[in-house]
């Protein structure tokens, strides 16, 4: 038996905060011993990593990635997107299925499954809702549920017509009863294209000054209120992406007072930016939903803080400096998220440790159904954890991350909170922010 004990650190998981060291069997992947004693299996441990002064928290889990393999390797590979994954403190992650081909098949699934074999942490395949993400024909997602798959989404792009995402819904509440005990859930990227159609960043103020075509909040909202009718009317778990208008919130905010099956997620640069960037004309703010107002902004805030949005995703969206290079119309949207989220949301975000981590931990875990990520920190559980020291300040680069891709927002930002180690499956994947795979 190998194993691994983390000393000196502050245990912070779903049923609260402790000072504790922790054991870990690193060959079985699982967790042993959560101890307050200077006891015998810590001080025996073959590897140790020092704690002190930090956070010992559930792996985080991201629900929203694009690793861009296959198709675009250039930009990310699942292997880099892992690795900057688990830098972030990410022990699982979601991948989305815009690529290309597109995640709408068991072949494409199987391949994702098959290079996210021996990564630095759990790449979970979402999968299309229908082929080739054209918005027409339902993708199997039957046999797709029996490889594994939990959530389906054409994100990139919303289910534009009606009668497809009604059916879509319908299907998916006989998969819940299908699958092992582990829900469906259909993930919207709520817009109206043909609302948005033309636009490059946010319709309002800054798009008039500056001359660049706008999307109105309304394309989203439009959509997060038809899929709340489809839940009402089929009962059908619907997670709503990247939410970044207060319309949007509003709405959520009052099915899940109606009782309905929704939940959210927001990303990291609708709390942190503003359309007021696009400003500089610079394409690393243009991004899908576009960054919105300042009171958007609060609405996401205070969504976060509320509990309309359960959890933080990334979008990270990786993409080659040549094609980020091109016109604010022509360019890509997307941006970087994995190594900056947890940062950003200490530095951000006026919530305590243990709300941030409920929103990056075991809120979209439980919502992706990833019950190995998340979970209690205790004896017989599985070792997957980030050790976060929530003092430190470091300055972010894009050069220095694991993408290939550099288009991160926050260039040159000085944060405060960083990850320090992350436990994948028992196995140290970062140590001292270094990665180790
Ligand atoms: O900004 C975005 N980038 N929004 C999306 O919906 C897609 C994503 C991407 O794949 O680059």
């Amino acid at each position: 038996m190998s194993t691994l004990a983390i000393r000196g650190g502050t245990v912070v998981d779903n049923t609260g905060s402790r000072e504790a060291d922790v054991v870990i069997d690193s060959e079985t992947g699982t967790i042993t011993d959560v101890t307050n004693d200077v006891s015998n299996d810590v001080t025996s441990a073959d590897t140790t990593l020092e704690a002190s002064g930090c956070v010992v928290a559930p792996g985080l889990v991201d629900l929203h990635v694009h690793l861009r393999q296959p198709g675009r390797e250039d930009a990310e590979t699942i292997e880099t997107g892992a690795r900057g994954a688990a830098l972030g403190g990410f022990t699982a992650v979601v991948a989305m299925p815009n690529t290309t081909p597109a995640m709408d098949c068991a072949a494409v699934i199987r391949e994702i499954q098959d290079l996210a074999a021996d990564v630095a942490c759990h790449v979970q395949p979402s999968a299309a809702i229908t082929v080739g993400r054209k918005g027409q024909e339902l993708a199997p997602m039957a046999e797709l549920v029996r490889l594994g798959v939990r959530i389906f989404t054409d994100d990139g792009t919303g289910v534009q017509d009606d009668q497809v995402m009604r059916q879509a819904a319908e299907y998916a509440t006989g998969l819940t009863h299908l699958a092992d005990g582990q829900p469906i859930t259909l993930a919207q990227h709520c817009e109206v294209t043909s609302l948005s159609e033309g636009g490059y960043m946010h319709e309002g103020e800054w798009s008039s000054r500056l001359g660049i075509g706008g999307q109105p909040a309304e394309a989203e909202e439009l959509m997060v209120m038809r899929d709340i009718a489809l839940a009402r009317l089929t009962g059908a778990r619907i997670h709503f992406q990247h939410l970044s208008t207060a319309g949007s919130i509003a709405l959520v905010r009052a099915a899940k007072e109606a009782g309905l099956p929704v939940s959210a997620e927001a990303t990291t640069h609708h709390f942190t930016l503003t359309d007021a960037c696009c400003a500089t004309y610079d394409t690393v703010y243009k991004v899908h939903p576009p960054l919105r107002t300042q009171a958007d902004v609060d609405a996401v805030r205070e969504g976060l803080t509320d509990g309309t949005i359960d959890a933080i995703a990334t979008d990270h969206a990786p993409h080659t400096s040549a094609d980020k290079e091109r016109p604010f119309d022509s360019a890509p949207p997307g941006m970087l998220g994995l190594e900056t989220a947890l940062a950003l949301a200490l530095t951000e975000l006026d919530l305590p440790i243990e709300k941030i981590l409920a929103l990056m931990s075991w809120q979209p875990a439980r919502i992706a159904g990833l019950d190995t990520h998340g979970g209690t920190i205790t004896a017989g559980a599985p070792a997957n954890l980030c050790i976060i020291d929530p003092n430190e300040t470091w300055t972010v680069s894009g050069a220095a991350m694991a993408s290939p891709s550099t288009n991160t927002p926050y260039e040159g930002k000085t944060l405060t909170g960083r990850v320090r180690h992350t436990i994948y499956n028992g196995t140290p994947v970062v140590i001292d922010a270094q990665a180790q795979k």
